[in-house]
């Protein structure tokens, strides 16, 4: 018999009282994280048909289904380095966010379009060292607002995973000169014990 260590007893007892991993089993989501986009749409409208989407950390799914669902004839380009569970419209694109071949590959998806919206829910690969976790986490920022400058539409939005601590305020602090509407929200969906937050940025108006 395969013997679990403490710390996927621990992980695997919180999922199984965890009410958003039980209601995603129950509807048939793909993962938890579907019930984040979702509160966070329902508060500030941002996912409407016929809109361009860029989606960075897709795996495996969850708001990419949930953008399915919603975009209509719109376009939806999702990057990650793991499988991504989507339909046939998608665009998936399998690498990381911020590298050059991915970013020619959005740029020919694109052919010259603009995007309506940035989605980010990239989350680093945990390395236990608090400083070197969110200096990486601010690094995932940095590169949705890069994609943002590169290729978002005047009054676009964005909405993007960041992580409570050193360095966030003053860069959301800077977002609010580009942005009009910049908050910061925590969906129920959240882990309360997580210092994961959501940046939302509507009505781009760059320089
Ligand atoms: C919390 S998961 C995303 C869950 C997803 N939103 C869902 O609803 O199923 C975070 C993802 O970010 C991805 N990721 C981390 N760094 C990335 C990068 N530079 N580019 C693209 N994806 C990245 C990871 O591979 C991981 O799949």
């Amino acid at each position: 018999m395969v013997k679990r260590s403490k710390s996927s007893d621990r992980w695997l007892q919180r999922q199984r009282k965890d009410q958003f991993v039980r209601k995603a089993q129950d509807g048939g989501q793909i993962s938890r994280a579907h019930f984040k986009l979702a509160q966070i749409d329902q508060r500030y409208k941002l996912v409407k048909p016929n809109r361009r989407v860029l989606e960075l950390g897709a795996a495996p799914g969850g708001w990419t289904n949930y953008l399915e669902e919603r975009l209509g004839a719109g376009l939806l380009i999702a990057i990650d380095p793991l499988p991504i569970t989507c339909g046939d419209r998608t665009h998936v694109i399998e690498g990381y966010a911020g590298e050059s071949a991915v970013d020619d590959e959005i740029e020919r998806i694109l052919a010259g379009q603009k995007l309506d919206l940035v989605l980010s829910d990239m989350a680093p690969n945990i390395s236990g060292v608090r400083a070197v976790d969110q200096a990486r986490a601010m690094d995932l920022a940095d590169i949705s607002l890069d994609s943002c400058h590169r290729w978002m539409n005047q009054r676009g939005a964005m909405a993007i995973k960041a992580f409570q601590g050193e360095g966030l305020d003053d860069w959301v602090k800077d977002l609010k000169k580009i942005f009009k509407q910049v908050h910061m929200t925590k969906p129920k969906a959240s882990r309360p014990e997580s210092r994961e937050v959501f940046v939302v940025a509507i009505d781009f108006l760059p320089e």
